[in-house]
């Protein structure tokens, strides 16, 4: 790997000039993106951590494995190192499907570049293209989330005191008119509740700070399951896999109950219907290093390395309102109102953590990345 470095180096003339260089080896392991380097027989000769982490496997096992025991040999990436070997040059793949029994990554950027000083060998960098998108969305559903902070606040106050006069009138002409005209009366009745519930929805969106408090993410996704079970998901398999020492969120928890429910009453949805016919479910939580981000207007960074995962086998997300998801009144469904989503994004967007979607027939992904109690916190 040295020779690697070795290179970097020359590309910099004059920087640091008389500082010795810095060790190989711990420049790799600090590098966030995964990192490597297989001999000619695709034998793992070196990873970084970011690779172990990506891997799921650690660096003393990996030692004893070759690719071929992780990937499966059709899988393209063989084709890229072949290319590579043969072509003596770097070439980036994107787009690729890593998937094993063992390892499942989509959307996958990898760069393979040779080792002029070791004939064979193979030097892999590996790149979530999901994290890129990722950022797009944390700004889109940043805006999103302040237009409908300011509408909420003006349809709260112009919408609900009318409606309440309209509904009381209503009531009132009910007691006089004749059994055929009351149809309408009541009609107006509900169709005035209807608005009211509708505009509570969306007072949800009001710019009040959050409380938090140390959430257990866990008992917040039973309670949710349970909900979903006993009502609108009672017809869906449901598929738990907890990371179980997860530390707790820092956040407030019915507000992560609210953003759960309404993504699996989404997934719920999207599996009702005749197109699946194994409904089902899956719900995960775990830890990643590594995911940070930055909070708008300031230079702090967060760390966001729990992630909560619901994912459904449904149709997937109509191509047509993808570039739109998070934005308030976004709908398919004749019955939905589009707020789903746009709440979920204003309150995940209020936790300072990021969420992130990945759909394709068959299987449609939310992944929300959350703060954790820290010591700062924790001491409060
Ligand atoms: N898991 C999913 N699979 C497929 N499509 C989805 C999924 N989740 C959301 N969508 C799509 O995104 C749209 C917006 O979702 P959102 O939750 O914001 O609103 P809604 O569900 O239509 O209405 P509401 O949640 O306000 O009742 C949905 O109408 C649906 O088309
Ligand atoms: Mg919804």
């Amino acid at each position: 790997m040295s020779s690697v470095v070795a290179r970097a180096a020359r590309l910099l003339p004059g920087r640091n000039r008389g500082a010795s260089p810095p060790d190989s080896a711990a420049v790799l392991s600090a590098l966030p993106v995964p990192v490597i380097l297989l001999d000619a027989d695709n034998r793992f000769r070196h990873v970084n951590q970011a690779a172990e982490q990506f891997l799921g496997v650690s660096a003393s096992s990996l030692a004893q494995l070759h690719l071929n025991d992780l990937v499966p040999p059709d899988n393209p990436l063989f084709l890229l190192i072949d290319q590579v070997r043969r072509t003596e040059a770097s070439i980036a793949d994107h787009d690729l499907t890593v998937e094993s029994p063992r390892l499942r990554k989509q959307g996958i950027t990898v760069q393979g570049a040779p080792l002029p000083e070791e004939p064979g060998s193979v030097l892999l960098v590996m790149q979530d293209a999901s994290a890129v998108r990722a950022l797009d969305r944390q700004l889109t559903f940043r805006s999103a989330a302040r237009s409908v902070t300011g509408m909420a606040a003006v349809l709260a106050h112009e919408v609900k005191n009318p409606l309440s006069g309209i509904r009381g009138a209503a009531q009132l002409l009910e007691q006089s008119v004749t059994p055929a005209d009351q149809e309408l009366t009541v009609l107006i009745r509900d169709e005035a509740d209807r608005i009211r519930a509708l505009v509570d929805r969306m007072e949800a969106f009001g710019d009040k700070p959050i409380e938090r408090t140390a959430v257990n993410i866990h008992r917040v996704l039973e309670h949710v399951r349970k909900l979903a079970q006993s009502g609108f998901a009672a017809h869906v398999r449901f598929q738990e896999n907890y990371d179980p020492s997860l530390p707790p969120v820092w956040g407030n928890r019915d507000q992560l109950v609210q953003v759960m429910l309404n993504l699996v009453k989404n997934a719920a949805e999207a599996v009702t219907g005749s197109s699946t016919s194994h409904p089902e479910i899956v719900l995960s939580t775990g830890f990643q290093h590594g995911m940070r981000i930055a909070v708008p207007g300031t230079t702090t960074r967060v760390d966001l390395p729990l992630y909560v995962t619901v994912r459904d086998n449904g149709a997937g997300i109509p191509d047509d309102i993808r570039p739109h998801l998070f934005e308030p009144f976004v709908t398919s469904r004749p019955s939905g109102s589009g707020l789903g989503l746009a709440l979920v994004a204003k309150i995940v967007g209020d936790h300072g953590g990021l969420i992130e979607v990945d759909s394709r027939p068959g299987r449609t992904e939310f992944r929300l990345h959350l703060p954790v109690v820290t010591d700062a916190e924790g001491s409060q």
